[in-house]
């Protein structure tokens, strides 16, 4: 695992965006695993940057978002059907039909995760997965206890990804309690991922995922397993390294 402890967020995101940008002129057809959340930010604001300067053509690129709510419309403002289109395809013009969200509406789930799965392949897998960290060290939805070998799949959230996430919704109770979510296995077989995370709450997270023992308890320790794992954080997110 490579780390790289930046000044601040910006810098996290310029230094995250610019390994998109150089692996999207390289190959303009990359496939592109993305993540929700408020870490990324960054790395979509310094990429749609260079696309409206004209510096970056995401045209052709595909995308994976790495998870999914199950039980709430498409068109509700935090399915991440929803925040995908908006802070990502939009803004960085991508082609919508090469942009993939697992289908959390399906009637049958486990088919729907399977296809997921199958998408990616087709599309020659993916060359780069973003991921944040949640404060219990899950990535995508895999919550603690994950099985490092897993796949696309249905999840239940952790009352602390419940907690954490109310601040999106109305109250507590309208946050879901399922999820879809690509597994440890499909995030490992990315061939590169770049994980990033700023603030103090994060800290405990970094420190157990980044030094502490590989568990399935921290799911981001899977990462350490990676031959292309990078860690971009703010030295709040380092505190306790
Ligand atoms: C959600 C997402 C994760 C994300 C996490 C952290 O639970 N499913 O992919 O990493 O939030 O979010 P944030 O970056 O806002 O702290």
């Amino acid at each position: 695992m490579e780390i790289v402890i930046c000044e601040d967020a910006a810098e996290i995101g310029r230094i995250a965006a610019s390994k998109i940008i150089d692996l999207v002129r390289r190959k303009p057809t990359a496939a592109i695993g993305l993540a929700t959340g408020s870490s990324p930010l960054g790395i979509y604001a310094e990429l749609a940057h260079a696309v409206a300067r004209g510096e970056l053509d995401m045209s052709r690129a595909h995308g994976f978002a790495l998870d999914e709510y199950v039980g709430i419309e498409l068109e509700h403002p935090q399915s991440y059907y929803s925040v995908i289109h908006r802070e990502v395809v939009e803004r960085l013009s991508m082609d919508p039909a090469r942009v993939h969200v697992p289908d959390g509406r399906a009637a049958d789930l486990h088919s729907a995760c399977d296809a997921y799965e199958e998408a990616i392949e087709q599309a020659g897998g993916v060359d780069l997965q973003i991921v944040g960290i949640g404060s219990n060290g899950h990535i995508g939805f895999n919550e603690p206890t994950s099985s490092f070998g897993s796949r696309t799949r249905v999840k239940a959230l952790a009352p602390q990804t419940r907690a954490d996430n109310a601040r999106f919704f109305d109250s507590l109770d309208q946050v879901p309690t399922l999820c879809l979510t690509q597994g440890l296995g499909t995030i490992m077989d990315a061939r590169e991922v770049v994980l990033v995370a700023q603030g103090e709450h994060k800290a405990d997270a970094i420190a157990a995922a980044v030094e502490g023992p590989m568990a399935a308890v921290m799911p981001a320790s899977v990462l350490q397993g990676h031959r292309y794992a990078t860690v971009i954080i703010d030295e709040a997110a380092a505190s306790k390294l």
